[in-house]
């Protein structure tokens, strides 16, 4: 069953270009198809396609509460200039509130533990409220952001949400979403000018050096194999 889903969606895409397979996804998925949004140079991409086609996806973002200003400045950017909304989705006052007051608002960095917790209150919880009813989820992963992220691939099946997930850019490198960025003059986070390469919350990244990797910025004093927050558990 799930196999057949996977692969009615391959076939519908197969050979088609990124811009063709939005709007077929569009069309088969309409009322349950969704794009996460977190403001980076490929969600712009992705952003992009999707409001310039007018294509019926709901675009939403999870506001943790803790992003870079810059991010609300191009979120703000990117509703203005595609006159549209972007939705947001915001973590349960409560679950904040009683993690804050027990452990103060810096507990991510005293152990992995206290990070997942935080990750969980603010974006995996949220996220299960906006994947509700949704069969088909976009994001903008691509494959040479992390080494584990070179064995997924870009149609698959995400068992904890029970829905197909797409990341239309999974072959796409860096320089060409950044071609693409610049050719077509899509808003982008700021950052990116300053070293940021991935952007997350802002206690929680950092600018990178030449070289480093993609993701080095993010939860940089953490060990590297446990730098997923939970959003894209992949087995
Ligand atoms: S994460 O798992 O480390 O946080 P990453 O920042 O690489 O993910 O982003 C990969 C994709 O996950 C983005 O292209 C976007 O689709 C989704 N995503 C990540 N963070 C958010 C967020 N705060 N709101 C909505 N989508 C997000
Ligand atoms: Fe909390 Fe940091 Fe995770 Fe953001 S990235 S939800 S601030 S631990």
């Amino acid at each position: 069953m799930t196999n057949n889903k996977i692969k009615e969606v391959n076939e519908l895409i197969a050979g088609r270009s990124v811009e063709e397979s939005l709007r077929l996804l569009a069309e088969k998925y309409k009322g349950k198809i969704a794009f996460s949004t977190s403001f980076g140079w490929e969600d712009q991409v992705i952003t992009h396609l999707i409001f310039t086609s007018n294509l019926p996806v709901k675009v939403f973002t999870l506001d943790t509460g803790r992003m870079f200003n810059e991010t609300y400045m191009v979120w703000s950017r990117t509703n203005e200039i595609y006159n549209q909304k972007i939705e947001s989705y915001f973590p349960k006052p409560d679950a904040v509130q009683e993690m804050q007051n027990k452990k103060g608002p810096f507990s991510f960095y005293e152990s992995v533990e206290n990070r997942k917790e935080c990750c969980y209150i603010r974006k995996i919880e949220p996220l299960s409220r906006a994947l509700k009813g949704i069969d088909l989820w976009i994001t903008g992963i691509r494959a040479d952001q992390s080494t584990n992220r070179k064995d997924m691939t870009p149609i698959e099946w995400d068992a904890t949400h029970s829905l197909i997930k797409y990341h239309p850019l999974f072959t796409w490198t860096l320089d060409e979403v950044k071609k693409f960025i610049n050719k077509n003059n899509v808003p982008y986070n700021s950052l990116h000018d300053k070293g940021f390469l991935s952007i997350g919350c802002a206690p929680c990244t950092r600018a990178v050096r030449d070289g480093e990797d993609f993701r080095s910025g993010r939860w940089w004093w953490e060990d590297s194999s446990k730098k997923e927050c939970g959003l894209h558990e992949h087995k």
